[in-house]
């Protein structure tokens, strides 16, 4: 289901029109649907029904509080990279206790503090990572839940900066060497071992990295058994694609299917880390046209949102379907390159689109849920965005628009120094 619908010309999301949203909030600004985070979710827990399990939204696709408040209230676990997330996540009323901690570089800190909280557990990317958790466990006096993130080396056939399964990444323990780290934590007093991770890339279209990886996770489980070592949980963290353009990724039941399937009768619950497919279509950007302006027969939207509020385009070359939020009938549509006023010419929201637009008109930037504030930044010294929920005919601001006092408000100026000549 998608949120956004056309009535009289005009778009909505859910019941709400954006030309009201953007006269409210201002532009540029993000909207969300309530409702469609909620069918997403609902829809990928429905699907592993027959089996335990837990969907633990990864928590950088999207982080605003609302937004994770509303998964907690649906019953999501969290999958979180940062002491910040952990934070965020609590503040939002999530169970401490679904919270697995990703990422290859953990502080002492943040072990310190998910220790204290007692999170579910920790994905584990390094051996060097597993002897500081079991000395700061000890220290604490606490014993640390591990499971270990295992990398299959297995393509997932997406952008490179986004795939995470290939040996040659950062991310998790080779599989080869993930059995002798398992017997280590078994056997540590300060460590108790709980389940096994892997992530292999994000925006995957097909269905068959999934099961491969799977079905290599799958072989080193057995071989634990084997070992006398069981673990309560397989996690095959997030990864499922959505539609921006033209693609066409596997729907959940399906996924659902394959997996299941190839799990057998293996009894571990089941976890996964989904965010885009949670939130990616549930969110759009709003922008307005500034400028329309023509350089040697190209055409131009200047809109006031720009790579630092989405920073998709620019970073990976992503497409981002852009609509007008209100139909110009007889005026005839051209070829534009819709551009923010950020100085850097790989500041544009999209190429060679066919739009009817003048100054003073809206845009929509679509499936701008995930991926899409959070990577935001100052850059240009730019405020950034206003957020907003809409469900049904209500709309919340979950996060007003910054001002040039809040991003001033971290800086000092020098105290009177002697001047050289
Ligand atoms: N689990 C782990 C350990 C991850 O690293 C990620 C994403 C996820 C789960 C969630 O993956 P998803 O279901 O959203 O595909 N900024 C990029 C995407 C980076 C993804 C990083 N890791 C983009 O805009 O496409």
């Amino acid at each position: 289901m998608t949120p956004l619908s056309r009535r009289n010309g005009h778009l909505h999301f859910e019941e709400v029109a954006l030309t009201a949203l953007a006269e409210r909030h201002g532009t540029p600004l993000y909207v969300y649907s309530a409702g469609a985070i909620e069918a997403r979710y609902r829809a990928f827990a429905a699907a592993f029904r027959s089996h335990p399990h837990r969907v633990c939204y990864a928590v950088k696709a999207n982080s605003n509080l609302a937004v994770l408040q509303l998964l907690a209230q649906l019953g999501a676990g969290f999958d979180i990279v940062s002491g910040g997330e952990l934070e965020r996540v609590l503040l939002a009323g999530g169970d401490p206790a679904g919270i697995v901690f990703s990422g290859v570089g953990k502080t002492v800190a943040e072990m310190e503090r998910a220790l204290e909280v007692g999170v579910a557990c920790f994905n584990v990317e390094s051996k060097a990572e597993l002897l500081r958790l079991e000395a700061v466990a000890k220290r604490l006096g606490v014993v640390a839940p591990v499971s270990l993130r295992v990398n299959p080396d297995v393509d997932a056939a997406t952008h490179p900066y986004i795939s995470t399964g290939l040996k040659e990444n950062k991310f998790g323990v080779s599989i080869s060497d993930a059995a002798a780290l398992y017997r280590y934590a078994a056997d540590a007093q300060a460590l108790a071992v709980t389940g096994v991770d892997c992530h292999i890339g994000s925006q995957l279209t097909t269905l068959e990295p999934f099961v491969d990886a799977l079905d290599r996770v799958l072989a080193l489980v057995e071989a634990l058994n084997r070992d006398g070592i069981e673990l309560a949980h397989i996690d095959l963290g997030g990864g499922l694609g959505v539609r921006y353009q033209d693609e066409t990724p596997p729907g959940i039941d399906a996924y659902a299917t394959a997996i299941l399937e190839r799990l057998g009768h293996r009894r571990e619950a089941l976890m996964f880390e989904p965010g885009r497919w949670l939130v990616g279509e549930a969110g759009v950007f709003l922008t307005r046209v500034e400028y329309v302006k023509e350089n040697e027969g190209r055409h131009f939207l200047v809109v006031d949102g720009a790579m630092n509020d989405l920073l998709r385009p620019a970073l990976y070359g992503s497409f981002h379907g852009i609509e007008p939020v209100f139909d110009r009938p007889g005026t005839p549509a051209v070829e534009v390159d819709v551009v923010g006023p950020v100085c850097e010419s790989s500041d544009f929201l999209g190429k060679n689109r066919m739009l009817a637009a003048a100054a003073g008109d809206l845009l929509a930037v679509t499936t701008a849920g995930a991926y899409g504030f959070g990577m935001a930044s100052n850059y240009n010294s730019r405020n950034r965005a206003a957020e907003v929920l809409v469900r049904g005919e209500q709309d919340f601001l979950v996060r007003r628009r910054e001002t040039t006092a809040d991003q001033l408000a971290f800086e000092q100026l020098l105290p009177p120094l002697p001047v050289s000549d």
